[in-house]
């Protein structure tokens, strides 16, 4: 059968989405020109957190299966690189905004309450999806989050909590990492063993330097017990993960894919870490940079949904990240000349090149 021709408009369902902004101030009849960049930076922001979500779709259905496939790896690298993109863009878009004065804002700003941006359940959703924990939510009232939402959305929110996040199917997937298992020995004896030695050596220059004075010489010392206890809590044999969100084994194949990166198995698996922190990054620059622009615009005042406004935010900011964990491993980084060579059978198995 013919296809009628598609038309522009038609196709983009232009009439519905140019026609779905109508100005609290409107209705009231107050004179407020500025309200119409706020709710179309607003939506605009909807649309981009629509495009996340979906990507997140294919994402958690890629990286859910057992195994997940070269082909899916692929796919799920992609995804999360464009949410990244995505979330970039997003950040700028608060500069637009901010072409809006405090004094603007004020001429609509007290039409809106009760509503806020904490109210957007598709924010809501990503976070969740992504992995933002419950239990580090920083809460504001007495309200539980999702009390502020609509049963609608509510129903929504709490049923994307009941679903493996994407940080459980990272975790997951972590621990079936192969390639750990040296034969006899494994990568946590021999990395253990070589951080350490590289963490005593440390410790040696620190004691030995005359112009370290006394009390700095003995924080320093402190700092690297520190150091020392909290990475042999990862490397213990029983996977008590010393305040790690992800489990023991996990935080080791997140290590050794860090160290071994360049071997053709570990690339992609990289990339994957690599796009993890990228996405958590950008989205704690969006928090700061989302409560610095409150700051500017409402000062001390609260926020139309009711909390502290701008330093609810910052906290946010410090508090809802994701994929802390993958940050935090660079503290058991060592320099490339004292991590332990990949036995000759591992290295085949993560190669391009086989023997002929
Ligand atoms: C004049 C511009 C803006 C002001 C003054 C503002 C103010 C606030 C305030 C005070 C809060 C804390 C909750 C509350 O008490 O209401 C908040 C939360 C939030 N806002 Fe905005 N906002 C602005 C623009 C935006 C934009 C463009 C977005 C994009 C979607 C956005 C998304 C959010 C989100 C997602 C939250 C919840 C954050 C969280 O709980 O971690 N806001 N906003």
């Amino acid at each position: 059968m013919a296809r009628a021709p598609v038309y522009y408009g038609d196709y983009l369902k232009l009439d519905r989405l140019l026609s779905a902004q109508e100005p609290e101030s409107v209705k009231a009849g107050v004179d407020a020109h500025d309200e119409m960049l706020f709710i179309i930076v607003h939506q605009a922001y909807e649309l981009w957190f629509k495009q996340i979500l979906h990507e997140l779709d294919r994402i958690e259905a890629d990286f859910g299966t057992i195994p997940v496939t070269d082909d899916a790896m692929g796919r799920v690298v992609h995804g999360l690189n464009r949410i990244h993109e995505i979330l970039k863009l997003v950040v700028g878009q608060l500069d637009v905004l901010e072409t809006m004065t405090p004094f603007d804002f004020l001429d609509f700003r007290d039409l809106l309450m009760p509503a806020s941006g904490f109210q957007s359940l598709q924010f809501r959703l990503i976070e969740t999806r992504l992995g933002l924990a419950p239990a580090t939510r920083v809460p504001f009232d007495d309200k539980a989050i999702d009390e502020r939402l609509s049963e609608r959305d509510r129903a929504a929110f709490r049923a994307a909590g009941e679903k493996p996040s994407l940080f459980d199917l990272l975790d997951q997937w972590l621990a079936r990492t192969p390639f750990l298992d040296w034969g006899g020995a494994t990568f946590r004896d021999a990395y253990r063993a070589a951080v350490e030695k590289h963490l005593a050596r440390d410790a040696e220059m620190v004691r030995s330097d005359p112009a370290i004075p006394q009390e700095k010489r003995e924080r320093d010392l402190r700092n690297i017990e520190r150091a020392i206890a909290s990475f042999s809590a990862i490397f213990s044999a029983t996977d008590d993960n010393g305040g790690w969100r992800l489990s023991g084994s996990a935080v080791q194949a997140a290590l050794f894919i860090t160290l071994y990166r360049d071997k053709p198995a570990a690339q992609q698996p990289f990339r994957l870490l690599a796009a993890l922190m990228d996405i958590d990054e950008t989205m704690t620059l969006w928090r700061y940079r989302h409560a610095l622009m409150v700051e500017r615009m409402i000062g001390v005042k609260i926020g139309t949904g009711g909390s502290s406004g701008h330093a609810y935010l910052r906290t946010t900011a410090e508090r809802h990240r994701i994929f802390g964990d993958l940050f935090r491993l660079s503290s058991f980084l060592i320099p490339r000349s004292a991590v332990p060579e990949l036995p000759a059978q591992v290295q085949a198995r993560m190669g391009f090149v086989t023997a002929s």
